[in-house]
């Protein structure tokens, strides 16, 4: 499917120190970042960095340490089942029907995630899911404490989701703001990343033709905007035996940014190109890491990828548009990938 007037009518404006990675660094495999800092493109050689040894727990996306507390691996699997549970069991009810999808994306798909999900949780769980509290660790912070000495902590009752139910578990003010941490970090990618992952799709390929389907949409986005644009690893001592432009005190950045766009992995790289999934494997596509490396790939993806597909359907279904004349979609450097605005409008 050629792409349509109306995406060719639209810029993607990387911020400066983006499109200067892309720009002198798309085909290549590896290269030197900073004095310290070593870019891994090439499929090859991120395949082995990858492999080599697990990430360490400061380097995991997810679930790092709680204002220093370790979450160990068996609480993180309790935690992300029972958001899974949670986002199934929302899944299963009747979908608000009069939610008007228009205006600036990803902050609209947010809170109708937010609510969809979340939406009987108490207000000060909720309030976790601010996008402002992005802004600041410390603010998050601030916002956990003063949520977890109020009084009237919430109690243990059916109507809560999982995740707020063991949250509501807790007692005592370290272990209530420990609870509060968690159910951000656990919540947030789903309602943050997901909705940045719809709007990045919209920006770069609506209007979609009806026989497109929404999974090589998803995953066509998440080639030429994968929300997480890196995977950081810290140097250690086996990556200088994978590649000798690696030193021992190097860290290293995979980049699936670039990895995604090497023309000597894709025809027409950069284009928005969905149908090219018809045929493809995500998991085993080479270069293609948008949810990390098959040895420790992210647990969260098959809870993200129906939702991301349900509010695509959503807004496909809808007849809104990306506002014509919105002709240029900005892309921060952030640790977030995506379109910052998105305008979503009723067709005139
Ligand atoms: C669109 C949304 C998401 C994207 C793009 C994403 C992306 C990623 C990536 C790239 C990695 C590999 C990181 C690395 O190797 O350092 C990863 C790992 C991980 N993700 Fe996600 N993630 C998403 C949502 C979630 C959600 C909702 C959860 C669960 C609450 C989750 C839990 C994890 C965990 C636990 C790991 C570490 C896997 C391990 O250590 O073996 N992710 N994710």
């Amino acid at each position: 499917m050629p792409p349509s007037s109306a995406t060719r009518a639209r810029t993607t404006v990387f911020a400066p120190r983006l499109a200067a990675l892309i720009g002198a660094h798309t085909g290549q495999d590896v290269f030197r970042l900073e004095p310290d800092t070593v870019g891994v493109a090439g499929h090859e050689v991120a395949d082995r960095i990858l492999a080599a040894r697990r990430a360490t727990e400061t380097e995991r996306p997810t679930f790092k340490p709680l204002h220093g507390r370790s979450i160990t691996r068996t609480e993180a699997s309790t935690v992300t089942r029972t958001l899974g549970n949670d986002v199934r069991e929302a899944l299963s009810g009747p979908l608000p029907e009069d939610a008007d999808l228009a205006g600036s994306w990803p902050l609209t798909g947010h809170l109708f995630l937010r609510d969809l999900i979340l939406g009987q949780d108490p207000y000060r769980l909720r309030m976790l899911m601010s996008r402002n509290l992005e802004l600041t660790p410390k603010l998050t912070w601030s916002v956990i404490a003063i949520g977890a000495a109020l009084p009237g902590w919430p109690r243990p009752s059916s109507r809560l989701t999982g995740l707020a139910g063991r949250a509501a578990r807790a007692t005592g003010y370290q272990e209530r703001r420990y609870a509060m941490g968690m159910y951000r970090r656990a919540a947030a990618p789903v309602c943050f990343t997901v909705s940045t992952l719809v709007a990045n799709a919209l920006w770069l390929g609506a209007p979609f033709d009806d026989a497109t389907p929404n999974r090589g949409i998803i995953l066509e986005s998440l080639r030429l905007l994968p929300p997480s644009w890196n995977i950081l690893r810290n140097a250690s001592p086996e990556y200088p035996a994978v590649d000798d432009r690696i030193g021992e005190r190097d860290d290293v950045l995979v980049l699936p940014l670039l990895s995604h766009r090497d023309p000597a992995l894709w025809d027409d790289p950069d284009t928005f190109r969905p149908e090219r999934w018809d045929d493809l494997d995500p998991e085993t596509t080479p270069g293609y890491l948008p949810f990390g490396h098959s040895s420790e790939r992210c647990w969260g993806r098959h809870m993200v990828m129906p939702l991301a597909e349900l509010l695509l359907d959503l807004v496909r279904g809808s007849g809104l548009v990306v506002d014509p004349r919105q002709r240029t979609g900005k892309v921060p450097l952030l640790g977030l990938l995506g379109v910052a605005d998105v305008r979503l409008t009723h067709p005139r």
